[in-house]
């Protein structure tokens, strides 16, 4: 039920291909894929090149994060890529609903984000049709930033209107989650945990069996 997904934009892209296949033989079935177009957020990262690249070796789930603007012009290149999930951002998706579908079509599960002030009402009329919601914990943009702190209500406000529906949506986070944050993010209803800095920086398997032990608590 709860799944670690590591943030590749915190690997060492020197030693990418190591450190992925380290991730997965440490018990890690999750892979998240962040790709930033230099206009949805100020950044750059990686596109479908890098993501084909990996795919041929990499057994993990790709769980993709579009922070692109119009993101409904590259669905179908992602899926072709390699991504088992992809997620679009409500704010840079014209027609959120035709997205949604569109990436179902493609093959993938599919997901919604939202920033940290864009309000849960954002998915009043898609949820029921969504596999998980992306909740940023962060602005995106950027590995390493705080945790927000307002961010544990929205959590438990989301998991409520879950709940309410009868769905079983997954509930990931994404932003400043580490050995301090975690057990306020698991303890609001999370069970889909980004972590990049917490998971690259220093002793990988150490801090993967650290994130293993806090799901079991919950368990
Ligand atoms: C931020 C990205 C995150 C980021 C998380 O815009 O969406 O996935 O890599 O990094 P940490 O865990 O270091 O905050
Ligand atoms: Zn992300």
């Amino acid at each position: 039920m709860y799944q670690l997904s590591p943030s590749m934009l915190s690997a060492d892209f020197n030693r990418l291909g190591e450190q992925l296949k380290m991730i997965e033989d440490s018990g890690v079935k999750w892979l998240h894929i962040d790709v930033m177009d230099g206009d949805f957020v100020p950044s750059i990262s990686f596109g479908m090149p890098v993501i084909a690249s990996i795919r041929k070796e990499s057994g993990l789930f790709f769980d993709v994060h579009l922070m692109v603007s119009n993101p409904d012009r590259y669905i179908d290149d992602f899926a072709k890529a390699g991504a088992d999930m992809i997620t679009v951002h409500a704010e840079a998706c014209r027609h959120l609903e035709g997205c949604i579908s569109d990436i179902h079509k493609a093959g993938c599960k599919a997901g919604v984000a939202l920033n940290p002030a864009t309000p849960l009402c954002q998915l009043e009329y898609v949820l029921h049709k969504l596999d998980m919601v992306l909740l940023m914990t962060v602005n995106p943009g950027f590995g390493g930033q705080s945790y927000i702190e307002k961010s544990t209500d929205k959590i438990k406000d989301l998991k409520e209107m879950i709940q309410s529906r009868g769905l079983e949506t997954d509930i990931q986070v994404d932003g400043g989650v580490n050995s301090k944050t975690i057990d306020k993010v698991l303890e609001a209803g999370a069970n889909i945990i980004v972590a990049g800095s917490a998971v690259f920086g220093g002793d990988i398997r150490a801090n993967i069996e650290n994130f293993q032990e806090a799901f079991k608590r919950y368990e």
